[in-house]
């Protein structure tokens, strides 16, 4: 009930009466009284008026549970369930705890132990980003899953273009850039049984207001605040958006078992292509320029004889650039 009330109040810009409270949600007075105050106690500025009723300050303001959920529910994704924590070690990790075929939504206001891929760290300050994990249990073999990262980075994209209009582009395969620096990353882990996933876990995070990087990073990262200075607050819409592009590609996907459907906008909003770049394998690097995305997914390159070849997996860096990738 509480996210009732507080979903009337956010589509309400000004007062909104007792009266008409109680007759859209078939309550009393005093029960909505009651939900008002254990709103304000978890964090929501509602002022109420004698005359006028209640008002919902900033609905931006706060970002936690209530949120969270109403988010979820907005973007017609349906978990089995739903964890908010104000901090938490990593979202990924909670992800990677629960039991059985549930599905669910991990999100946190701050990390203490973000996790990057290749055993790096997320730095996620609290509050300064969308720190999301997906929960899946799809009926798919193991090497599906490479897709999904695929598919996560195109939903973020996406959202992110609704949201704020800005070029932002895909950094093969698994970082969100704008400008040639790095916004957002995305994580895919997962548990297998035999050939088949058991759970797939998407860990997204997004640099939202954070302006403070590690040493490493000050040059190669960069916030939504950095970028859209006053503008960047809208984490409850960003996984609203986010959720909403990642449900309709994910569908798709598990009808058509292939990226063949995404392969335009895959390439379209790759900031790899036509680039030289170099291609770090463990020690290898490889020097070749970026031709396109194929339907799979997959990167193909162009050494300097002409010759292609496909790669699955790898980190790539833009030669001859300290930059991220554009
Ligand atoms: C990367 O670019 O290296 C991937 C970064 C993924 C960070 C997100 S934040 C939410 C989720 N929980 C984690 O511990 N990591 C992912």
């Amino acid at each position: 009930m509480k996210e009732r009330i507080l979903r009337l109040l956010s589509s309400n810009p000004g007062y909104l009466s007792g009266q008409r409270i109680s007759s859209e949600l078939g309550i009393s007075r005093s029960a909505i009284w009651k939900h008002i105050r254990a709103l304000r106690e978890a964090g929501y500025a509602i002022e109420s008026k004698p005359s006028s009723g209640y008002r919902l300050v900033d609905t931006r303001a706060h970002f936690g549970r209530e949120a969270v959920i109403m988010a979820a529910r907005d973007s017609g994704m349906g978990f089995d369930e739903i964890l908010y924590f104000d901090s938490v070690g990593s979202t990924n990790q909670i992800a990677k705890q629960q039991k059985g075929s549930a599905s669910a939504l991990i999100v946190a206001d701050g990390q203490t132990e973000g996790r990057g891929r290749l055993g790096r760290t997320w730095d996620s300050e609290t509050s300064g980003g969308l720190y999301m994990s997906l929960r899946l249990c799809p009926d798919l073999p193991p090497s599906d899953a490479v897709y999904m990262t695929q598919l996560a980075a195109l939903a973020v994209v996406e959202a992110l273009e609704t949201l704020y209009g800005q070029a932002f582009r895909i950094k093969w395969p698994n970082d969100i850039v704008y400008n040639g620096r790095k916004l957002a990353g995305i994580l895919t882990e997962m548990t297998t049984e035999l050939d088949r996933i058991e759970s797939l876990v998407i860990g997204i995070g997004i640099n939202v207001s954070q302006c403070r990087f590690s040493e490493e990073l000050s040059d190669k990262a960069i916030s939504l605040a950095q970028i859209l200075p006053g503008e960047e607050e809208r984490r409850p819409e960003m996984l609203t958006a986010i959720l909403a592009a990642f449900k309709a590609l994910y569908e798709e996907f598990l009808q058509k078992r292939s990226l063949e459907f995404v392969r335009e906008p895959l390439n379209r909003y790759s900031s790899l292509l036509g680039r030289e770049i170099v291609v770090i394998s463990g020690d290898e690097r490889i020097f070749c320029k970026a031709v396109e995305i194929d339907g799979s997914g997959r990167l193909v390159v162009e050494d300097g004889s002409g010759a292609r070849k496909t790669l699955y997996y790898g980190e790539v860096s833009v030669r001859g650039r300290a930059s991220y990738g554009e």
